[in-house]
C-alpha cells in the first residue's frame, strides 16, 4: 500500500513518530537516537526509518520546510499508515524577549498567516493545539532534565509562517505583544493535520536564531547538544 509520497508497506512505520524538517536530520537521528532503525521508505529524498526507542517502536520521517510540505507526509502518515502521533522537532527564530538562543520551545498553539486554519470549517478560524497528553509528557520530562548552561524550557504559542522572508517588523511587533515566542513554518500544519485526521501532535522547537537581536551563531557542537534535548523531550511526549 504505497501513497503518492511513502513507499513503506502497511506496518512498516511506528505509531509514534519524529518529525524534523530537514531530511539529513531525520537520518542522523535514526542513526543515532533509535536503535535497530531501517530505512522503510525514500521517495523524494524524504526517507522514513522505523526502529525503537527505550525498546518501544518509533519512526523518524522529514517533512521538509513549510505547511504544505509537512501537511502531505502528516497526513498521509496519519491517514494511511495508522500514526497516532507525530511529535515536530525543529528549530524556529526567537520573537518574545524572554526566550534566547538555544532555549527550547514547546508549543502548545500555532497562531498562522497560512489559510489553514480557516479551510476547513467555513466562517471559523480554528484553534490550533498541541495535544495535551504529549504536551504534559515533553514538559515533565523537560522540567526533570537539567539542559546544561543557561539553556531554558518555555511553553507557550508559536508563529507558523507561510514566509520565511516576509519581513514585517509590525506582524512580529503584534504577535510579542500577545505572547508569542517564537516563528517557524510547520507546527499549524501538523496541528490542523492532526486534528482532521483524529490524530494528535505537538512541536518541540530549538530556539536557532531571534528576530530582535539577530543573534544566532551556534557552534556546530552546541546545536548538537541541544537539539539531543530536544529531541529527548519530543521522544517523552510521543510515549506519554
Ligand atoms: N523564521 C521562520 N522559520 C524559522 C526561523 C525564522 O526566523 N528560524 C528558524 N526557523
Amino acid at each position: 500500500m504505497a501513497t503518492p509520497h511513502i513507499t513503506a508497506e502497511p506496518g512498516d512505520i511506528a505509531e509514534l513518530v519524529l518529525m524534523p524538517g530537514d531530511p539529513k536530520r531525520a537520518q542522523r537521528i535514526a542513526e543515532t537516537f533509535l536503535e535497530d532503525a531501517r530505512l522503510v521508505s525514500d521517495v523524494r529524498g524524504i526517507g522514513c526509518w522505523t526502529g525503537t526507542y527505550q525498546g518501544t517502536p518509533m519512526s523518524v520521517m522529514a517533512s521538509g520546510m513549510g505547511i504544505a510540505s509537512l501537511s502531505i507526509y502528516a497526513t498521509e502518515l496519519f491517514r494511511f499508515y495508522g500514526v497516532k502521533r507525530i511529535c515536530r522537532v525543529g528549530t524556529c527564530g526567537g520573537i518574545s524577549s524572554s526566550v534566547k538562543v538555544r532555549d527550547v520551545i514547546i508549543g502548545n498553539a500555532a497562531h498562522t498567516n497560512s489559510n489553514v486554519s480557516t479551510l476547513y470549517t467555513p466562517g471559523v478560524t480554528m484553534s490550533l493545539a498541541a495535544s495535551f497528553d504529549m504536551l504534559r509528557g515533553a514538559v515533565d520530562e523537560a522540567r526533570s532534565m537539567d539542559l546544561g548552561g543557561e539553556a531554558r524550557v518555555h511553553v507557550g504559542a508559536v508563529y507558523s509562517s507561510d514566509f520565511f522572508y516576509l519581513g514585517r517588523a509590525d506582524v512580529t511587533e503584534g504577535l510579542d505583544h500577545v505572547g508569542t515566542l517564537g516563528v517557524e513554518m510547520e507546527a499549524a500544519g501538523l496541528y490542523a493535520c492532526a486534528a482532521l485526521e483524529g490524530a494528535e501532535a505537538l512541536a518541540v522547537l530549538t530556539v536557532s536564531d531571534h528576530l530582535k537581536d539577530g543573534s544566532g551563531d551556534m557552534s556546530a557542537e552546541e546545536r548538537e547538544t541541544t537539539f539531543g534535548t530536544a529531541l529527548r523531550i519530543a521522544a517523552a511526549g510521543l510515549l506519554a
